[in-house]
């Protein structure tokens, strides 16, 4: 069950990647939020500060994320000299590739990924309409630079320097498909991406979210092995999908509130 105790988190950017970030643990709101306003005024473009805010007790992040987004912050905090606020410095910015950019998950993911004020740079690959969702994402005034790559030839570019790769390239299962048909497509698929990956940023951290992902993250344990570059600590596989259906499932049986579970 998630905590009932609130805290409030807020990131500053006030330059594109100078970013400040204040924790005041006196204010309580209320769930994880862009904090509209303040945010999209402060978020608006490269001379502006952005920030949002998010309850650290009542997040659909969960204890374990807002603990990792915590420990990402404050071991950089450095009290002010007057009254309770923190000011961080984050990490330096992030390179972020997403691998299959175009699809059905990859569009909203890189979405989320291009409001973040963690990320300089939003590499786009897909092997077909890339480009429209990359064109469509760099009007978005918040400073990370979105560039698109596509087919395989412009694979390796894409992945150059990159700090964090996500992998939602694939198919999903479609009626009468079984996991097996899944499987034989996605994992050719997961195999020549992460080959690249291993190649061109083989230090970057890789989510891969194609199915079957028991199966997948394996497949992409084993390509890193053969190229010598795997660290266990730097692959994942995304299961949050699994996580919040659970939790919303379990949230009707036992008609208890959504954010009570956790
Ligand atoms: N892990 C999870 O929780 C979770 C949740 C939802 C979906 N998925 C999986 O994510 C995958 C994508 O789902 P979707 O709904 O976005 O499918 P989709 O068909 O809408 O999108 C897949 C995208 O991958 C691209 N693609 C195919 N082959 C590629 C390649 N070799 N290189 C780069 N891009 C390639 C396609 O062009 C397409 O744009 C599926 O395998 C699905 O099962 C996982």
């Amino acid at each position: 069950m998630a905590a009932t105790s609130a805290t409030n988190f807020s990131i500053r950017s006030p330059t594109s990647f100078g970013s400040q970030v204040g924790l005041n643990s006196q204010s309580k709101t209320f769930g994880v939020r862009l904090n509209s306003k303040n945010c999209l005024k402060r978020f608006s473009g490269l001379n502006l500060a952005a920030s949002f805010s998010c309850n650290l007790g009542l997040s659909f992040l969960g204890k374990e994320g807002i603990a990792t987004l915590q420990e990402s912050c404050v071991p950089k905090a450095q009290k002010q000299s007057h009254g309770s606020e923190y000011r961080l410095q984050p990490p330096e910015s992030y390179k972020v590739a997403i691998l299959g950019a175009a699809g059905g998950i990859g569009q909203p993911l890189s979405l989320l990924v291009k409001m973040s004020p963690l990320v300089s740079a939003l590499h786009l690959y897909d092997i077909a309409n890339v480009k429209g969702v990359a064109a469509d994402l760099s009007h978005c005034n918040t400073p990370s630079q979105v560039l698109d790559f596509t087919g395989a030839s412009e694979l390796a570019d894409c992945l150059v320097g990159v700090d964090v790769v996500v992998i939602p390239a694939g198919v999903p299962r479609k009626p009468g498909m079984s996991r097996d048909d899944l499987f034989n497509i996605n994992a050719g698929i997961v195999k020549n991406l992460v080959e690249a990956v291993a190649d061109k940023c083989p230090d970057a951290f890789i989510h891969i979210i194609s199915n079957p992902v028991n199966s997948t993250v394996p497949i992409a344990a084993e390509v890193l092995k053969q190229k010598g570059v795997y660290d266990p600590k730097k692959l994942f596989g995304v299961t949050t999908l699994d996580v919040v259906r659970a939790n919303t499932f379990v949230a009707e049986k036992k008609n208890l509130r959504l954010i009570d579970v956790d």
